[in-house]
């Protein structure tokens, strides 16, 4: 299905309205002249990612329409010549290159062109041929190379000696022969990336597996492997098709919307895809506020597999490769139905280049059963009945990393809720293990061939504004009431309030036994019932670290030690494991953030939620696996004075 664009809205989104506005194809072009023109941009110097660098808070609050706005660019480099990584600033405004740093101590993002660039060199390596050659493999032009972040197993594998990336090795069968179900297991090849030069590590040989492992209608066909589906794809699904035959019932004007009683501006960074700003809710004729920003600060997927070829494997999606630059473009009726709005993103190339993404987010309503009910019986025993039909609001990007898709979806309610979603689908990444053999953590999902146990995790970063910007953080435990003179049924339970004071008092876990949650209180405002107005998080389900302590993924990923963090605000902190994961030792990030352990009581906080699952492959998520589902969601709890949906029309007059 060909790509509808709406180039009246293109062209809108090339106009900056607003300071928090993503950066246009213009804006790109133009910090690519002024770095150009500096004369400090060799050849060998690879762009790898522009961001706007946003505006202090009190300028972005006090922004009125039409004021003119001041646009800095953050530039990430690496220079593979001089072997080091620069971070500048270029001010578009006055076309200067404001600040220009130099590093030897971190490693920005990998890059699709080196991706490309490292496959070729070891295709071409002489080892690499050998340990090829010793599996029987003399024709490489099936040969898949794919990429992995190098992780860090040492240090040898610090920033300071290389710019790292692992590859693995498959064997396609056709060019589009899904290879992840002919892994070519024990070869293993570290390439550093201002070089090209090539390491391979053999581990030893396995047989490839041979059982084909394709999805599309065709590939299932040809490969004749599916005896569970003896008659072909189904023919019993009938069209569902999505109308709105009055429009939609949100506006947009540039990244603005507006829906029903919310209002909120959409963002979009190369790192972290998909921004909710300035999100609000109309209560009694004013706007209130609740969230100043909202993104997924980082992803981590550590594998448990103790194998040479797989245990260097944790990967954190968003600062070691980017979740924004992998977006799909996204096509009506396949990605998303109904009555779509998209937006476009821009990005740019190793070169300084704008690309656009069209489609990047994809913004629709969609009905959600139920939003309220009650039948009642009157005194003269006939009923009556209200029932309300609910609505949400949809805001989503898709994300291909590799082997794995990654849907965002915010969600908004017509009762104030806010929901965060992830989609998991897309490719286990499998490897081979010997016929008869079975692996110890993995499981067996065709002959030959397993998925590795791994983990998911994800942190959002909620930077919050309950009705202004001085907040606290309360958690909620609900406990039984001692049995005895004031609970004397032994049925009583009270649900305990705690103050998390601190940083460090703000490092919490799930507990389901309580039912825990989290408050993020203004105390400063009262609800009609004196109550201190608040916003709760509901965690849903979770994971906990199951790597050693003290290991290299113990100490990367410092931000799945807690479920819940809270840190003050400090515009600089804005990633769970830290600006640059790429090979880093651990510690930055939260765990580095905490330090200073800072007071969280009426301040300016910000609230950071991890969640996961634990991936036990099942033979039904090969070969391509179903939707699995991970998130949280928002409520109000005392926000409002009453139900805040209340005024929802019946959905039919007689309902
Ligand atoms: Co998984």
């Amino acid at each position: 299905m060909a790509i509808p664009i709406d180039q009246e809205t293109s062209a809108q989104q090339q106009i900056v309205r607003h300071p928090l506005d993503p950066l246009t194809t213009q804006e790109i072009e133009q910090t690519t002249r002024v770095l150009s023109a500096s004369g400090r941009i060799t050849p060998r110097v690879r762009i790898m990612a522009y961001s706007l660098l946003e505006p202090a808070k009190d300028v972005v609050l006090a922004f009125q329409p039409g004021q003119p706005l001041s646009r800095d660019v953050f530039v990430v480099m690496r220079d593979h010549e001089r072997r080091l990584t620069v971070e500048a600033v270029v001010s578009l405004a006055g076309e200067t290159i404001r600040s220009w740093r130099e590093r030897t101590d971190v490693q920005p993002a990998l890059t699709y062109p080196e991706v490309f660039a490292a496959q070729q060199a070891v295709l071409a390596d002489a080892a690499f041929q050998e340990a090829m050659s010793r599996r029987g493999i003399t024709d490489l032009t099936y040969v898949v190379i794919y990429p992995w972040t190098a992780g860090y197993r040492g240090l040898e594998d610090a920033p300071s000696r290389g710019r790292f990336m692992r590859m693995e090795v498959a064997l396609a069968e056709a060019p589009e022969d899904n290879y992840y179900a002919h892994p070519v297991e024990g070869v293993v090849a570290t390439i550093e990336l201002d070089t090209m030069a090539v390491l391979i590590e053999d581990h030893g040989v396995v047989p490839v597996p041979a059982s084909a492992g394709n999805y599309t209608p065709d590939g299932i066909r040809a490969a004749n492997n599916v005896p569970s589906f003896p008659d072909g794809p189904r023919t019993d699904v009938k069209p569902i098709a999505i109308t709105q035959p009055e429009g939609t019932s949100f506006q947009v004007a540039g990244h603005e919307v507006r829906w029903q009683k919310w209002r909120f501006h959409v963002g979009f960074t190369p790192r972290e895809g998909l921004v909710l700003h300035l999100l609000e809710y109309l209560d009694k004729g004013r706007y209130r506020s609740l969230l100043y920003r909202a993104a997924l600060s980082e992803m981590y997927v550590p594998y448990g597999d103790p194998t040479p070829s797989h245990n260097f494997k944790n990967v954190f999606d968003a600062g070691e490769v980017g979740i924004g630059v992998l977006a799909n473009s996204l096509e009506l009726g396949c990605d998303c139905l109904g009555e779509i709005h998209y937006f476009d993103a821009t990005v740019n190339d190793a070169e300084g280049q704008p690309i656009v993404l069209a489609n990047a987010i994809c913004m629709h309503e969609e009905d959600y059963s139920l939003l309220w009910k009650h039948l009642e019986y009157n005194v003269d025993g006939s009923t009556r009945s209200e029932v309300r039909r609910s609505r949400r609001l949809v805001i989503s990007s898709i994300s291909t990393v590799g082997n794995y898709e990654y849907g965002f979806y915010w969600y908004l309610y017509q009762d104030g809720t806010i929901q965060f979603e992830i989609k998991l689908t897309g490719i286990i990444a499998p490897a081979a293990i010997a016929p008869g053999a079975h692996p110890v953590s993995g499981t067996l999902v065709a002959p030959g061939l397993y998925g590795p146990n791994h983990q998911h995790y994800f942190n959002v970063r909620l930077d919050m504004m309950v009705d202004g910007p001085r907040n606290s953080v309360v958690e909620v435990n609900c406990a039984p009431l001692p049995w005895g003179k004031g609970n004397p049924q032994g049925n009583a339970w009270a649900a305990r309030e705690t103050l998390l004071a601190t940083e460090s008092a703000a490092q919490r876990c799930i507990e389901p036994r309580t039912s825990r949650y989290w408050k993020i209180v203004n105390s400063s405002s009262l609800n009609a019932l004196g109550q201190p107005v608040a916003y709760k998080l509901m965690p849903g389900k979770n994971a906990f670290p199951l790597f050693a302590q003290g290991s290299p993924q113990w100490q990367r990923g410092g931000f799945t030690r807690a479920h819940l963090w809270a840190t003050a605000y400090a515009p600089a902190e804005r990633y769970a494991a830290g600006d640059y994961p790429n090979q880093q030792q651990g510690g930055a990030g939260l765990p580095a953030y905490v330090q200073k352990n800072r007071s969280l009581e009426n301040a300016d906080l910000v609230v950071w939620y991890t969640f996961g699952s634990n991936h036990v492959a099942r033979s039904e998520d090969w070969p391509v696996m179903p939707v699995e589902t991970v998130g949280f969601h928002l409520q109000p709890a005392g926000f409002f004075d009453g139900n805040p949906a209340l005024d929802v029309p019946p959905p039919m007059a007689h309902c």
